[in-house]
């Protein structure tokens, strides 16, 4: 069995030319090997696919190609060994759809308000004629919306403390100090004294036991009322009809909780990053926001073509994650002409179908208009990944990117500090704004819509 072409070079060179510019390797590849690339790392053959026929497979062919839960431990440390991304099989099948009771239409409408009402509450605690950093701005909404969708929490000290908890994790995940050290070859990588990853234990634990202390708290209340993913969990049966655990339902929180959080940050502090250095974009979008008038309702918001579009290509353009999580191959199969053998590990490399030349004439160019004018199929725009892994919270993040950046822009006036361009920055799964795109709060900006005067004597 031939494998597909792919480059030579020893796994050490190929992570560190992966981690220093991944976008820019990404495009090297897929221009010397093309659209199905081998990268062997250790003794693995790992298969990347950018093809819109050869991802129809790898999400479709589920008798050949499984998701297996087990290439997703390196996430377990902190996202539970219970939690979705560990699960497969039916198990995983059935995990997924308690959690996904959450996003259900009517309770997405009730919180449609709330998302708008938070981030006027973060963007009106902002100080004008300042400078601030989109990222963390940003993430500060997401995250409270994300806690209260997923556990129902909105105030108080247990809430306060786990909101400190999953951001501190976050920022000390991006830290330059934490990168710095997890690639210096001397220091341990595991758990033992002078590791880096010590401190993200320590936050772990304490995060691990404030989230178990309001489950438990939470099942004794028993209160079948509450429409949050944490009631879902704890009134649901498994498949041999007995309640989950406590650690169970810990983990399963986990993974929802920190995509809430970071996943919508990124693509929200993306998104305003192009509207505001594309001003065309910035003056189409604000005309379709006021033609709405005043205090619109967020399901007239969510309906808006434009808004759409600009959130549909800024993830298309720096999709969040760049891949989707690995499949692995479990007989023999054949992929693009490729006979590939059990063992292989494929990904969906969705950075490089969002890139090509073929579907999205000047990749590199970002112009929300191709997606008014044509409909691009699951295996053509997988921002959200595919299959029985796609994303379970990918609908609710549209619905969160467009309420969060129509509050914004309605009602506030701001500008990018720095002229040069934002660069992408990987932190493991998710390819973020380097700088956390550095913006300027000049004001509250006065609403231009229909229901302003026409003539303003008139008042
Ligand atoms: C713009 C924001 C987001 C992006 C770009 C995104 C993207 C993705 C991608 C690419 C995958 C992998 C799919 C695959 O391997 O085929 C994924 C999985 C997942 N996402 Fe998201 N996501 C976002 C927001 C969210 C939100 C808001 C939640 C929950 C509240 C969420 C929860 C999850 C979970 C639990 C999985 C794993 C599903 C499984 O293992 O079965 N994500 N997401």
């Amino acid at each position: 069995m031939k494998l597909p072409p792919g480059p030579k070079t020893p796994s050490w060179l190929l992570n560190l030319q992966f981690e220093t510019d991944p976008f820019g390797y990404m495009d090297s590849i897929s221009q010397s090997y093309g659209d199905i690339v081998t990268i062997i790392l250790g003794s693995t053959p790992i298969v990347y696919v950018s093809n819109p026929l050869g991802i129809k497979e790898i999400f479709t062919n589920t008798k050949e190609i499984t998701a297996r839960g087990e290439l997703n431990q390196d996430f377990a440390f902190l996202t539970g060994n219970q939690g979705i991304l560990q699960l497969d099989g039916l198990c995983h099948k059935h995990r997924r759809k308690l959690l996904m009771q959450a996003f259900h239409g009517d309770r997405m409408q009730a919180c449609g308000r709330r998302i708008c009402e938070l981030t006027e509450k973060i963007m009106s605690s902002l100080a004008f004629a300042k400078h601030f950093v989109a990222y963390p701005t940003i993430e500060d909404i997401t995250l409270r919306v994300g806690i209260e969708v997923v556990m129902g929490l909105r105030e108080g000290e247990r809430y306060e403390k786990i909101k400190y908890l999953f951001a501190e994790i976050i920022k000390y995940q991006q830290s330059i100090l934490y990168q710095l050290m997890m690639k210096l070859p001397f220091l341990p990588k595991g758990l033992d004294r002078w590791s880096p990853r010590r401190y993200l234990l320590h936050l772990r634990e304490e995060l691990f036991s404030l989230l178990e202390t309001e489950v438990q708290e939470r099942r004794q209340q028993a209160d079948s009322s509450r429409t949050d993913m944490l009631n879902d969990l704890i009134f649901a049966r498994d498949e041999a009809g007995e309640a989950l655990s406590d650690e169970e339902i810990r983990d399963l929180l986990l993974s929802p909780i920190f995509a809430a959080q970071d996943a919508s940050a990124t693509a929200i502090a993306w998104a305003l990053y192009w509207i505001h250095r594309l001003p065309v974009v910035k003056e189409k979008l604000l005309q379709e926001l006021d033609n709405l008038g005043e205090h619109p309702d967020p399901m007239h918001i969510v309906a808006l073509p434009y808004l759409s579009a600009v959130c549909n290509e800024a993830l298309r353009i720096y999709p969040t994650q760049l891949f989707a999580f690995p499949r692995l191959v479990e007989s023999p199969v054949e992929i693009m002409g490729y006979e590939l053998s059990p063992g292989t590990v494929l990904i969906g490399n969705i950075y490089r179908t969002h890139q090509r030349e073929d579907l999205y004439p000047q990749p590199q160019q970002f112009q929300p208009e191709r997606f008014l004018k044509k409909q691009f199929s699951p295996y053509e725009f997988l921002p959200f990944g595919g299959g029985t892994r796609v994303c379970i919270g990918g609908s609710f993040a549209l619905f969160e990117m467009k309420l969060v950046l129509a509050t914004i822009l309605s009602n506030y006036q701001l500008t990018l500090v720095d002229k040069r361009p934002e660069k992408p920055k990987f932190g493991g799964l998710i390819s973020y704004p380097a700088s956390g795109v550095k913006m300027f709060m000049h004001g509250r900006r006065q609403h231009q819509g229909q229901s302003k005067p026409l003539v303003a004597g008139l008042l």
